[in-house]
């Protein structure tokens, strides 16, 4: 990424953080004080850090499709709620049982299995609210923005493939098919989301929703593998979370199917399917900037 890119990457996650920030602690100042450990479990959570890609990428797929950042505020808060939920829930020690995240104690750890179970199920919840309050889409945006959340969320995305990957733990043999569909579930899901939803806010096309949703699906696999190495060849330093977790775990990864050298490889093979579909958009500024961004996640080490 150029210096531009960078800037603008920066600006992106500096904004959603802002206003994540805000929401919180607006709510947590609009409920008794007995209610006030919730809202610090949420803002230790979400406060953490975080690369914060999937607003991002929101933010530039409202921007290729004409819009302001302003338009896609609730669906950049939305999405990082709902990722930073899926988090607290996947180090639960029902599921990865880890104890770090973002270079911090999990939330469960930090306040306790119960209070992070509930902290989880609001930032589960207000992005609906939040989609459903945002004076500045249509009635028609919000109904597309809350369908495409919900339904890449639920059973047939994110939280399907989270069941699929605990099944896995326990079988001996899993096929590079149902990896791949596990964590185009896991993973890809939210991210093709993440694209998709800025469209919506931009105003954009089926045309645009189409290679967005393809760009976003590659790129989300991509990442996924990218995670899965990181968890071998990684420090828990680097990531912010525990390094080797996976194998403690007995989980199916990309490395445990093809290794790390072939794994490497169909995750910038996925990183070149990523930039084609992007190629199906007009050239500009911000497609620009997704193309550096998707380079960047190939190369990543946290
Ligand atoms: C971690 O996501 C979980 C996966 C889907 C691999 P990120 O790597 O985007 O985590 P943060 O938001 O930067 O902490
Ligand atoms: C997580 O996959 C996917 C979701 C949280 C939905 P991982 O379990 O590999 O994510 P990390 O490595 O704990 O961040
Ligand atoms: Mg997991
Ligand atoms: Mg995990
Ligand atoms: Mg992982």
């Amino acid at each position: 990424m150029n210096e531009t890119q960078k800037r603008r990457l920066e600006y992106y996650a500096s904004r959603v953080e802002e206003y994540l920030y805000e929401n919180i602690m607006q709510n947590r100042s609009s409920h008794p004080e007995s209610l006030h450990t919730l809202f610090d479990a949420m803002r230790h959570s979400l406060m953490a850090g975080g690369k914060r890609l999937r607003p991002a990428l929101i933010y530039a797929f409202c921007e290729l499709c004409g819009g302001e950042p302003g338009q896609a505020d609730s669906a950049a808060m939305a999405m990082e709620m709902t990722h930073t939920a899926s988090l607290i829930f996947d180090d639960l020690p029902a599921l990865d049982n880890d104890d770090v995240r973002r270079g911090k104690p999990s939330c469960h750890k930090a306040f306790g299995e119960a209070t992070a179970i509930l902290a989880g199920y609001h930032l589960i919840c207000h992005p609906f609210y939040l989609l459903a309050s945002d004076g500045t889409l249509t009635p028609e945006q919000k109904t597309a923005l809350v369908q495409i959340l919900a339904r890449e969320e639920g059973a047939s995305g994110m939280v399907g493939g989270q069941m699929l990957d605990m099944q896995f733990e326990s079988q001996e043999h899993v096929s590079a098919e149902e990896l791949e569909q596990m964590c185009l579930k896991k993973t890809g899901a939210l991210i093709k989301a993440s694209c998709q939803m800025g469209c919506i806010c931009g105003g954009g096309s089926e045309e645009q929703m189409q290679a967005a949703g393809s760009y976003g699906l590659a790129l989300g696999l991509a990442f996924q593998i990218i995670d899965d190495i990181l968890d071998v060849t990684g420090t828990s330093e680097q990531l912010g979370k525990p390094a080797g977790s996976d194998a403690e775990e007995h989980k199916q990864t990309f490395v445990t199917a093809l290794g790390i050298e072939r794994a490497g490889a169909y995750a910038a093979e996925l990183t070149a399917r990523a930039h084609a579909a992007l190629r199906q958009l007009p050239e500009s500024e911000t497609a620009e900037f997704l193309h550096a961004l998707t380079d960047a996640m190939l190369v990543r080490v946290q």
